[in-house]
């Protein structure tokens, strides 16, 4: 059967998956949304810091872009901010008609600072538990509305069908054989990649497969370098990671290290409300300077009762430890948080492959050029899933622009064995050590080698069957070290101790295509050889 018209695939079930799939069969389409978890199961349900809006009495979605724009340095996608931040207020109505119970102060809706923002413009819903709220939200309507929603069935592979539409390949939960599944189209939104570091603020289920899937079946990827990680997540041995929003430090709160100097007017003139990376890099170099697992965060001059009323979630983890932020210092660390890479899009969702789509955290539209705002991703996940469900309705062809430069990888094939015990947790270790705040090329060259030995063990042979779980984890891991090693230039996230500037011939988007003919992913190559680097002239989304 043709992949039935008006029947979409949505994958994923975070805040671009639900909102996806509320909307397309609201548009009158009749979607299926699948998860590998369960359906609550995603990043967007520990989103703390809540939802960029410029819709404040002194803001305007003029400065919400320049802030987007600043914070991106030098490659966010004019057009795609420009969307962003023009439709949010309209977005974020839609989600108060879904009933999503946003904070308010005196009966108008109480906004946030946040690093890099010029004006208080995040929306929050109990609190710091505006992701839950808003999951819980659109979770509730997805079931209410009687949507087709498959837990427990994890993609594994993905492929045209010659017919039309797409045919995906599901594990369920206990099922020995996979479980096809044909769409009119197919729409991922399986979210970022954070677990794939071995400090992280992300849950166990964001590990970035959905780009491995991708990227088997040809589709272009870009921006794979850029990993955002946050600067302030609970650093205690023993204990969990876990955030310590932002919005504190837009409180008032200050950074301190472990002599109790605040440091952060030492490294950027926006003191502790600097960009993210900024901010990262500065504790990461207090904590080497002062041989330190951490630097602290001091609320203490803040009010108890308005810390317990405002960050309830952080309030209840800390007090769990023992500690109580209006006389504690709170020991932070960074941690990776969020993949600003994926699928290559356009704004509307439309991948390089005709009927495939992605939206939220696994798409890369360059919105978030090499460094995202803060409190920008909530709302990428539901403008751009807009537009996704406009483009299920209505579909048009078109795709992204062709990157600045792209690095071609052929298909990982190998041994086809089972994943080795320990190699979930190596390749967490390597992503931390060798591609993680700080990075150079031998660093990144390890990585490669490594996890090509991996891939090498796990991967089937062309033509097998779907590779394992693991092998999915191991490959985005690889992917992202491949287009570390390639830029070379600091930019945003991507921080290169041996490129240490950003260059103008690197103002540009990087793609990777795996299906080119040069390198195999078991050999790690330099990059110079294979990278068409256009030049700036040539960059097509800035
Ligand atoms: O600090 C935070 O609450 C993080 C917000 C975000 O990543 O957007």
């Amino acid at each position: 059967m043709a992949g039935p018209r008006g029947r979409p695939l949505i994958v994923g079930s975070g805040i671009a998956g639900l909102y996806v799939a509320l909307r397309s069969q609201e548009l009158g389409l009749r979607p299926t949304l699948v998860t590998k978890a369960s359906l609550e199961e995603s990043n967007t349900r520990y989103a703390q810091g809540g939802i960029a809006a410029a819709v404040g009495p002194d803001d305007a979605v003029g400065l919400h872009l320049k802030d987007t724009v600043r914070a991106g340095d030098g490659l966010v996608n004019a057009k795609a901010a420009r969307i962003l931040v023009e439709e949010a207020p309209r977005r974020i109505a839609d989600l108060v008609r879904f009933g999503v119970p946003f904070d308010t102060l005196e009966g108008q809706v109480a906004l946030g600072r946040e690093a890099a923002h010029s004006r208080a413009r995040i929306l929050h819903a109990g609190g710091d538990a505006t992701g839950l709220r808003i999951e819980e939200t659109l979770r509730e309507r997805v079931v209410a509305a009687g949507i087709e929603v498959r837990e427990r069935a994890a993609l594994r592979r993905i492929a045209p069908r010659p017919e039309g539409g797409w045919r995906a390949e599901l594990a369920l939960d206990g099922a020995a054989d996979p479980t096809l599944l044909d769409a009119s189209e197919l729409v991922l939104a399986t979210g970022g990649a954070g677990n794939l570091y071995r400090e992280t603020s992300n849950p166990a289920v964001a590990m970035g497969e959905g780009v491995a899937v991708a990227a088997r079946a040809g589709v272009l990827l870009a921006d794979m370098e850029f990993v955002q990680f946050h600067p302030t997540v609970f650093h205690r041995e023993g204990a969990p990671r876990f955030l310590i929003t932002e919005a504190l430090r837009g409180e008032g709160a200050h950074l301190r290290n472990e002599r109790g100097e605040p440091f952060m007017t030492r490294y950027h003139p926006l003191g502790d409300l600097a960009p993210r990376d900024v901010v990262t890099r500065a504790i990461r170099s207090e904590m080497e300077r002062t041989r330190q697992p951490s630097v602290f965060l001091d609320a203490t001059h803040l009010s108890r009762d308005r810390l317990a009323s405002r960050f309830p979630t952080v309030f209840r983890f800390l007090a769990d430890y023992a500690l109580d932020p209006s006389r504690d210092l709170i020991p932070v660390a960074p941690a990776a948080h969020f993949t600003i890479g994926g699928i290559a899009t356009d704004t509307e969702g439309r991948s390089s492959r005709t009927g495939l789509l992605a939206c939220g955290e696994v798409a890369a539209t360059g919105v978030h050029g090499a460094n995202r705002l803060g409190s920008n991703s909530l709302l990428e996940g539901l403008v751009f899933g807009e537009h996704v469900a406009r483009q299920l309705l209505h579909p048009v062809r078109g795709g992204p622009a062709p990157p600045g430069a792209v690095v071609a990888v052929p298909p990982p094939h190998g041994a086809g064995g089972a994943v080795p015990a320990g190699a979930p947790s190596e390749i967490r270790s390597i992503l931390w050590e060798e591609v993680g705040i700080v990075r150079n090329a031998a660093g990144l060259q390890r990585a490669l080698r490594r996890l090509a030995s991996i891939l090498d063990a796990i991967e089937p042979a062309d033509g097998g069957p779907a590779p394992a779980p693991g092998a999915d984890a191991a490959f985005t891991a690889y992917l992202i070290a491949r287009a570390a090693l390639a830029r070379e230039e600091s930019r945003g996230a991507h921080y290169r101790s041996d490129f240490p500037r950003p260059r103008p011939a690197w103002r540009l988007h990087l793609g990777l295509r795996v299906g080119g003919a040069e390198e195999r992913p078991t050999r790690a190559a330099a990059p110079a050889r294979e990278v068409k680097a256009l030049g700036a002239s040539a960059v097509p989304w800035t």
